[in-house]
């Protein structure tokens, strides 16, 4: 198990730089035929002053609450924003301490709709989340190691000291 976090710590930080400086015309998601495409910002330069973690990576937390960026809850950014205070535990976690998962610090930046339903069911216990899928890329992977802090920042995820004797 040691040696898939080793080679992780390794890979993540180069992946989670190498996403924001893809210049878009690489990013598989623009049309570079399009007439607006000249008018876009590259995110490296968009992104350039934005506050950072001491890995190198984006605090978004940060940076909404130096206001530079404003959310907005779909495309045509004429929904509204609801944030809900519900922390939960998440505690299969072997002998690792236990994830305090806050609903508050992703619902800043984030609406309902891009975690449930399709990453996770809203109900707690209903999904089977483990490493080996968020290092896939997968449930927290979709954005731990590629738009928010990676992967290999273990204690700021699992940040709960769990009771003694909790080895599964
Ligand atoms: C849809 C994207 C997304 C998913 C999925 C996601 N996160 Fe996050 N998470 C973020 C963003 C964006 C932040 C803002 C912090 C940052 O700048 O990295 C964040 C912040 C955090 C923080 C820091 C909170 C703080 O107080 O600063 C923790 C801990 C965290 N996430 C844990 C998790 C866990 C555990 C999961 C899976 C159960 C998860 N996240 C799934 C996007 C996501
Ligand atoms: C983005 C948040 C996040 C980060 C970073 C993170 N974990 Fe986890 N980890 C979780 C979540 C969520 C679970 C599942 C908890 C649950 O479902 O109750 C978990 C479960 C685990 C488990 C038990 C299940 C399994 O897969 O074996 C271990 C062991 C573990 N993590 C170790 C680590 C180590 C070591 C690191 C650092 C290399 C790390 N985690 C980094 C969120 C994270
Ligand atoms: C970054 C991802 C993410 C976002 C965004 C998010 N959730 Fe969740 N939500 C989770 C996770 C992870 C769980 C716990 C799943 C588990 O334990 O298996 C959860 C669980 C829930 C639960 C079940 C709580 C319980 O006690 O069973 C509800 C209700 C919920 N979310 C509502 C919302 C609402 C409403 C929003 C938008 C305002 C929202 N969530 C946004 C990730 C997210």
């Amino acid at each position: 198990m040691f040696k898939v976090f080793v080679i992780g710590c390794l890979v993540f930080p180069v992946l989670a730089l190498a996403t924001e400086l893809v210049p878009l015309k690489n990013d598989g998601i623009h049309d570079v035929n399009s007439d607006g495409f000249s008018k876009l910002q590259e995110p490296r330069e968009a992104l350039s002053d934005f506050p950072r973690r001491t890995d190198g990576t984006i605090d978004w937390v940060k940076a909404l609450d130096q206001k530079l960026i404003t959310p907005r809850a779909n495309k045509v950014g004429d929904g509204k924003m609801t944030s809900v205070n519900l922390d939960l535990i998440l505690t299969n976690t072997g002998s690792m301490p236990h994830v305090l998962f806050s609903h508050k610090v992703h619902t800043q930046v984030l609406t309902c709709a891009n975690c449930h339903i399709d990453i996770f069911l809203p109900k707690q216990g209903a999904n089977f989340i483990n490493m080996s899928n968020i290092m896939a890329g997968e449930q927290c992977g979709v954005c731990h190691g590629a738009v928010a802090f990676p992967v290999q920042d273990c204690a700021q995820c699992h940040n709960v000291p769990a009771k003694k004797g909790n080895l599964r």
